[in-house]
């Protein structure tokens, strides 16, 4: 693994995965069974955005920092800015949650998280992020593989987020396959997989994919800041959701013009559920 998240911590691709990912499991817990989270690849817990790292690219800045900026935020949008307050008591932004981190601080005391990790370092920091935390166990493992390990939960309810880092492009054209059988392992669970819309990479191949070996429903949710054939090597993201809660469709409608306003410099690119 020679990817590290901490060069792309909280940039635009981040916030808008990580507000959906809130969105999702704020849908979770309209009931009060209990659920189970699994994380796939789950990078570390949080990043330090004034590392020598993440200030060589300074992505945040197009991301978290645009909406840091604002003063007020939609219903979702304010929970995504209260669990970023809560590791910056000084409201300045020095760090920024990663995935666990944001779903750890809207677990219920009756919920589970599993996070599985295969960078030995970011392992490392996660395991000693939650040492303690009876709520939430850590696997140094391949993500893929913990699909199969840990599917179905044992609550039976539940949420896995993949978030691979496609440091191989063709990983992409896989996904749908990979997916396929942990769905029949947990037919009803919700899944969120994220992706990256880059004008080399087609995602025609993908949609196919999906359309032929993904049998439960599907929400296609995408942003971009940028056109298709613009040169940005990476225009924007998109979030494949599978068996969405009822109410996602309205709630995402109600959010992504804002974070599409926000976050675009130049009111290039859009949004987009199908
Ligand atoms: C995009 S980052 C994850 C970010 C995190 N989900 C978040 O939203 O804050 C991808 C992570 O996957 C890890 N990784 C790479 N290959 C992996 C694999 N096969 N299994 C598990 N983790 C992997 C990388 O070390 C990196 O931390």
């Amino acid at each position: 693994v020679n990817y590290r998240h901490i060069f792309h911590a909280g940039n635009f691709a981040d916030a808008f995965k990580h507000i959906v990912l809130i969105a999702l499991i704020e849908s979770l817990k309209n009931k009060d069974a209990p659920f189970c989270y699994l994380d796939t690849h789950a990078g570390c817990a949080q990043y330090d955005l004034d590392s020598e790292s993440a200030k060589k690219t300074h992505e945040y800045r197009t991301g978290v920092g645009r909406i840091f900026k604002q003063k007020n935020f939609p219903r979702l949008v304010q929970t995504y800015v209260d669990c970023i307050r809560e590791i910056n008591p000084d409201d300045t932004l020095h760090f920024y949650p990663g995935s666990p981190h944001f779903v750890r601080q809207l677990l219920r005391p009756q919920d589970h998280m599993i996070l599985s990790e295969l960078h030995a370092t970011d392992f490392k920091t996660l395991k000693k992020h939650y040492h303690e935390d009876k709520q939430v166990a850590t696997h140094h493992q391949d993500g893929w593989l913990s699909l199969k390990a840990f599917l179905p939960p044992k609550e039976r309810r539940g949420l896995v987020l993949i978030d691979p880092p496609y440091e191989d492009p063709t990983e992409f054209f896989s996904v749908a396959e990979k997916i396929q059988p942990a769905l029949k392992r947990f037919e009803t669970g919700v899944f969120a997989l994220w992706y990256p819309m880059k004008s080399n990479i087609a995602r025609n191949p993908f949609y196919r994919d999906v359309k032929k070996l993904i049998t439960r429903p599907t929400l296609f949710v995408e942003i971009s800041f940028w056109p298709e054939d613009g040169g940005a090597s990476l225009h924007g993201s998109g979030m494949l959701i599978i068996n969405p809660p009822w109410t996602l469709d309205t709630t995402l409608r109600e959010i992504l013009p804002w974070l599409w306003q926000t976050l675009s410099p130049h009111r290039q690119g859009e949004w987009k559920i199908f």
